[in-house]
């Protein structure tokens, strides 16, 4: 699917964004291993989380969608945290690497075997970082060149680890806890740089024995969860797109509603609000554990900046929207310690890179980062998705401050994580 974007003269509404992409996983996979039904009200729209609905399915769980007010609401009929079902056929994760790496933590500790896999993006995904944790815990699993998809793993009791994660990292730092959930004793996880804290909030919401201080997580096996009525915030990686396309359009003044606020995932708001943005906070309420607010954003002189360690790691998802600010801001944009964009879903310093060149930006790239001068002007382009949701999403937007209309190839890839992504955007500029 092509989508062409035009050049807007302002944003101007009020739009919401879908349930968060990351919560979703956790509160599917999560309600899937707790005993008796759950209700998780603004479940992701996006296929990835579709993707982890279906891993759960073939495991035995099953689930069913209703329409509310017009959100999702999903029902999850959980069976206990022993009761998952030997798959008849190979998982299939689609594109998502949170899904095959967190869940890879519950498969581990399962009385039989299974495969899991994905689509050709996942396929050439590091998968070390947890078969190292998980083989400590006991768990056998073999991949592709001993790290790629597909996984067979071949599940067998547990045993408690106290693991430092090397790098900074939310899903394996998951994926660990998960199988602590199974094993014999106490798991802590220890993370060099605090990382979003999903998991550890749902598993004290759902009643797992678990014990949190900061940058360290521990969670002491065999206790049962139980199901409950959740609600997922909305997805601030999807809003960025639209905070990120008001600042640098003129005359915009936009309100985002129900976005998720937890403070390992506002790092965002910090960097841009360093860098000139004009972002109040509308109105604040928390549900589950989970902080969620509304936003205004008008448009702003952007400064640029320099963004470097735990930060990068803080925004890693929204380096490709901050990217298209940089291009226009005042000082420009330099991105450092970013080596994890190298394999997210496409090298996503390639990907920008490439994008950006195609509309006659300047960027220099390096191999953990890149450099993009301020104060320069989009042109128009034909872009190439390549298959990656953030970096269609991210060209849209750049779309919008180019000299004329831009044909996005692949756009279709934006569903990953925001299937309502054209619809919103194109409410808002006509
Ligand atoms: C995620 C963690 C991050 C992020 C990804 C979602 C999660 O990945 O980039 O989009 O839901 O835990 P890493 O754990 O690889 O840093």
């Amino acid at each position: 699917m092509t989508e062409q974007v035009s050049p807007a003269s302002r944003l101007r509404g009020v739009v919401s964004v879908p349930g968060d992409k990351s919560i979703s996983h956790r509160y599917a996979m999560l309600t899937s291993i707790a005993e008796g039904d759950s209700r998780i009200d603004n479940y992701s729209t996006g296929a990835d989380c579709q993707s982890t609905l279906g891993c759960m399915r073939s495991l035995g769980v099953d689930h069913t969608f209703s329409e509310e007010e017009g959100r999702q609401v999903l029902t999850v009929h959980g069976r206990g945290i022993h009761s998952l079902a030997a798959p008849s056929a190979t998982l299939d994760a689609g594109n998502s690497g949170s899904t095959i790496r967190m869940l890879s933590g519950i498969l581990a500790a399962q009385p039989f075997d299974t495969r899991i896999s994905g689509d050709e993006s996942l396929v050439t995904r590091p998968m070390r970082r947890i078969i190292t944790p998980l083989s400590e815990m006991g768990a056998h699993i073999d991949a592709a060149n001993s790290q790629y998809p597909p996984l067979s793993i071949h599940g067998s009791s547990l045993r408690a680890i106290h693991y430092k994660l090397p790098v900074a990292s939310a899903q394996v730092k998951s994926c660990v806890l998960l199988a602590g959930l199974y094993a014999d004793g106490e798991t802590v996880v220890e993370e060099p740089v605090a990382t979003r804290d999903h998991t550890e909030i749902a598993l004290r919401e759902l009643g797992a024995d678990i014990s949190l201080s900061p940058r360290m997580a521990r969670v002491r096996g065999g206790a049962a969860l139980k199901g409950k009525t959740l609600y997922v915030p909305g997805d601030i990686s999807s809003a960025a797109f639209f905070l990120i396309a008001a600042l640098i359009t003129p005359n915009s003044d936009l309100i985002i509603t129900g976005v998720g606020l937890n403070p390992t995932r506002t790092a965002l708001l910090d960097v841009l609000r360093s860098m000139g943005a004009q972002i109040k906070l509308l109105h604040i309420e928390e549900a589950n554990g989970e902080i969620i607010g509304n936003l205004q954003v008008k448009s702003s002189r952007m400064k640029g900046g320099v963004i470097e360690g735990a930060t990068t790691a803080a925004v890693i998802d929204e380096i490709p929207i901050l990217s298209i600010l940089g291009a226009v801001s005042e000082n420009g944009l330099t991105v450092r310690d970013a080596g994890e964009l190298r394999v997210k879903e496409t090298d996503r310093i390639e990907s920008i890179a490439h994008n950006l060149r195609a509309m006659k930006i300047q960027v220099a790239t390096s191999e953990d980062g890149f450099t993009i001068p301020g104060r320069q002007q989009f042109h128009a382009a034909e872009i190439k998705s390549f298959g990656d949701h953030r970096i269609a999403m991210a060209f849209s937007i750049a779309a919008l401050a180019a000299d004329g209309p831009c044909l996005i190839h692949d756009a279709a890839a934006a569903s990953v994580s925001f299937p309502e992504f054209y619809t919103t955007l194109h409410n808002l500029t006509n």
